[in-house]
């Protein structure tokens, strides 16, 4: 299947091998990896393979035999993320990682949380309910004026100014193609030890992550998106620093701590600590399955073809007249957003999926900020990634120009 040994070129052979191994490559054109990936194989078959060994032997035995299996989750996101297995928690959803991540710092009223204007709307939406219940403040930093993402001088002023009890940002967002400078947000946060939590759901799987070099004390995401990982999976990613400090979620369960005498418990000292006590298991070892498919292609590869063949779509949906263009900033992800003249939304993606194209619609609920500043209430979202083709890109361009030039109204 995949050549390990070298470095990995994407070749009209190993594209070809790579799509015998996402079978629904062969009848859909599946732009939409933003919101699921396609399951390779043997991230398939180590599921279906696992499910099949709970119900020979029981389910706690087929974990117990699988140890291994269980611990290469850790292993193998340590390696995509550049940690240890130690700073790993696996979660249900970015999102489960994101409010347990929340849930462990005791906020207190006049607390500042700071922020970008394009954080992911479920994150937005936890800093009001931590207002609501805690008093919080919530500091958004403006953007440059051309909307090419968050001002990070204007956030670092801001970070001096208001020392915020966490600073927190998203990688690349849910609505559009921007990539937000993590690491410089990153550089600042560090020198004023300021605590840094990193939503990078959109970046796993489509660019290298490194938490050290990003600076974040904690990082969340999904192995769903470009990770290709099942659905109902995620992580946490816990600094040592963090750990150190002894910050544990607000419900911690006998996996994350030890009661230790009546009215005693203690965390344990790695990242279970966020974790609960019962896993779904072939979930967990296809995550794993995800993460070494990933790494056998490597994450450098991955990140020059997959926002290239974005980059190649949005060229030509640029030239296409009643189409709008939405996504900006020096560097844009494979996250192609854009609006049709003429259309109503729903009824756009429907045209969209009979021409056998999957997508996704954004809404102005979405991106309250970005969607505004840009003045649209809705956009469809494309989302190629390594295993589609320079000829699905122009096909799908070939059906929106169609689908433009007849637009109902
Ligand atoms: C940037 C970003 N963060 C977080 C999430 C939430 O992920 P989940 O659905 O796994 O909770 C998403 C999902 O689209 C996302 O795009």
């Amino acid at each position: 299947m995949l050549d390990k040994s070298n470095v990995f070129e994407f070749t009209a052979e190993t594209l070809q091998a790579l799509r015998a191994d996402a079978p629904a490559s062969a009848s859909v054109i599946h732009f939409n990896n933003a919101g699921c990936g396609l399951l390779p194989r043997p991230v398939l078959e180590t599921m279906i393979d696992h499910l099949r060994l709970e119900a020979e032997i029981g389910g706690y035995e087929a974990s117990a035999a699988r140890a291994e299996q269980v611990r290469d989750f850790y292993v193998s996101i340590a390696e995509l993320i550049g940690c240890r297995p130690e700073n790993v928690a696996f979660a249900g959803s970015a999102t489960h990682a994101y409010s347990k991540a929340l849930s462990a710092i005791p906020f207190e009223p006049g607390d500042v949380i700071l922020t970008t204007r394009n954080d992911f709307i479920s994150n937005q939406i936890a800093f009001l309910a931590l207002r609501k219940r805690f008093g919080v403040e919530i500091v958004h930093a403006p953007d440059l004026p051309d909307g090419g993402g968050v001002d990070v001088a204007a956030m670092a002023a801001l970070m001096r100014a208001r020392r915020p009890r966490l600073v927190a940002a998203t990688h690349v967002p849910t609505n559009s193609g921007l990539v937000q400078p993590i690491a410089e947000i990153g550089r600042h946060c560090r020198e004023l030890g300021l605590l840094y939590l990193v939503d990078a759901c959109q970046s796993i799987g489509q660019y290298p992550i490194d938490v050290e070099e990003i600076g974040c004390d904690l990082l969340t995401s999904t192995c769903r998106k470009f990770l290709r990982g099942p659905r109902g999976s995620g992580f946490l990613y816990v600094s040592d620093r963090v750990l150190a400090e002894g910050y544990e979620p607000l419900f911690i369960d006998m996996y994350g701590a030890r009661w230790v005498a009546g009215d005693q418990y203690e965390p344990v000292e790695s990242a279970a600590r966020f974790e609960e006590w019962e896993f779904p298991y072939s979930t967990l070892l296809g995550c794993a399955a995800a993460a070494r498919y990933a790494l056998s292609i490597g994450l450098e590869p991955i990140s020059r073809r997959t926002p290239a063949l974005a980059a190649r779509l949005r060229d030509q949906l640029a030239a296409i007249p009643g189409v709008r263009v939405l996504d900006r900033g020096a560097q844009l992800a494979a996250l192609v957003t854009f609006d049709v003249e003429g259309w109503d939304p729903q009824r756009f993606k429907s045209a969209v999926d009979a021409r056998g194209v999957n997508s996704a619609l954004s809404f102005r609920e979405f991106a309250q900020y970005d969607f505004a500043d840009k003045d649209v209430e809705w956009a469809l979202r494309l989302s190629p990634h390594y295993y589609n083709t320079e000829a699905e890109v122009d096909t799908v361009a070939g059906t929106i120009a169609e689908l433009a030039k007849s637009a109902p109204r």
